[in-house]
């Protein structure tokens, strides 16, 4: 348990982190606690949030609008990565959190704090990230997790912080917990830790359910200029506004709904439920437009760096060098990432139906075609398939398999 004397804490305005404010100052002797509020897209107003702190005895209170390096810097190279943990979660909590550390990092040396904190409990990935991410930044600050070691619970904490003029929450608490920013949304507790029960519809914020999506399918075309997506539809669209735009469409059509049993740092399985449409979306097609552009070698070879790429970001290990080692192999990939894939979504479906690539597609028709343009080599088949083969013939034909 380390002490300092100024300490930069990050915010959201929730009675957890609320409460972290006056226990540093009276529990654990700190002068001094500046808050940090990121804006990450997740719809809450600052300015309320920002004057919370304060309320709550912080000496300063920051505010950050970290949307834009959020798509560009951590979301556009998941979908480099065709990043999903475990195969099916595209980290939409996960990437918020180096970018989070690194502006917490930023702000406590500019005005010289010793040490920075954070809400998160001892169960979850999150206290992980933001751990690791600060040790990978600036090892000589101190991280503080106070709600780690308070030991209280929830109603405890609530009492705690009405002592410093604290708002307990004021309509019902919701049985869930909720994570959310720009990318999605992250839903657990309450009825959810049954992993056989079904997700209640009122959970989802960002998706229709099957149901309500509409009877129509929709055909969409996203292009990508070096595996970043830039269009939708032949629009060009800054990378925040397309997200918007990815999330709105895949959304409205029940696309990027999960629900899995997922393995945390800490060693617990817990069920989880994402919904994060756009992102999904845009990884899905992304995906695709590589297999038009990228040889079979360099394809293989990249699904497996893809899954280390998202167990590392999972586990925290953003600002480590193993990912600093395979972006680099990922960001050779994508010069050759260029055309527009096409999609129809209907009813929580995605479903590719084309792609192109004018300057990058390693499809030849000539070479593919069964009709008269065809100008593959038939009969060099027969001497590759010799060689190729040469080895089983001998094995089937030795003394021991006779
Ligand atoms: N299990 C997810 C992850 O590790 C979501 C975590 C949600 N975080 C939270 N503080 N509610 O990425």
């Amino acid at each position: 348990m380390g002490r300092a004397k100024r300490v930069v804490l990050a915010y959201s305005g929730g009675v957890d982190t609320s409460v972290c404010i006056p226990y540093l100052l009276e529990e654990w002797g700190v002068e001094e606690v500046i808050t940090f509020a990121a804006d990450l897209g997740q719809g809450d107003e600052l300015e309320p949030i920002r004057l919370k702190a304060l309320e709550a005895g912080a000496s300063q209170s920051l505010v950050g609008d970290l949307i834009k390096p959020f798509v560009e810097e951590f979301a556009f190279p998941a979908i480099q990565a065709n990043a999903l943990y475990e195969g099916r979660y595209p980290l939409s909590t996960a990437l918020a959190r180096p970018l989070i550390a690194q502006k917490l990092v930023q702000v406590a040396r500019e005005l010289g704090a010793d040490a920075v904190a954070h809400g998160c409990t001892g169960k979850g990935n999150d206290q992980v990230r933001f751990d690791v991410a600060i040790a990978g930044l600036a090892p000589e600050l101190k991280v503080l997790a106070p709600a780690r070691e308070w030991g209280m619970s929830r109603e405890e904490t609530i009492a705690y912080g009405e002592r410093f003029g604290i708002p307990a929450p004021v309509s019902k608490k919701s049985p869930y917990s909720i994570d959310l920013n720009l990318l999605g949304r992250s839903i657990e507790a309450g009825i959810l830790e049954d992993p056989m029960a079904p997700p209640p519809e009122e959970i989802f914020a960002m998706t229709s359910s099957i149901e309500e999506a509409p009877n129509e399918p929709l055909e969409i075309e996203i292009a990508f200029e070096g595996g970043r997506p830039v269009a939708i539809d032949g629009e060009c669209l800054d990378p925040v506004e397309l997200v918007h735009r990815a999330n709105s469409l895949a959304g409205k059509h029940g696309i990027g709904r999960i629900d899995l049993i997922e393995n945390r740092v800490v060693g617990i399985k817990s069920r989880e439920i994402y919904e994060t449409p756009g992102l999904l979306l845009l990884i899905q097609a992304h995906k695709e437009l590589e297999t038009l552009t990228l040889a079979a070698d360099v394809l293989r070879t990249k699904a497996n760096l893809e899954a280390q790429w998202a167990d590392l970001v999972y586990q925290g290990l953003w600002f480590g060098p193993l990912k600093e080692a395979l972006d680099g192999f990922i960001k050779n990939t994508q010069e050759y990432v260029n055309g527009l894939v096409r999609l129809r979504l209907y009813k929580g479906n995605s479903i590719v139906i084309g792609r192109a690539s004018s300057e990058n597609s390693l499809y030849k028709p000539e070479m593919a075609t069964y009709g008269d343009d065809d100008i593959f080599d038939h009969k060099a088949a027969e001497g590759f398939i010799y060689i190729w083969g040469l080895s089983s013939r001998v094995w089937a034909e030795s003394s021991k398999h006779g």
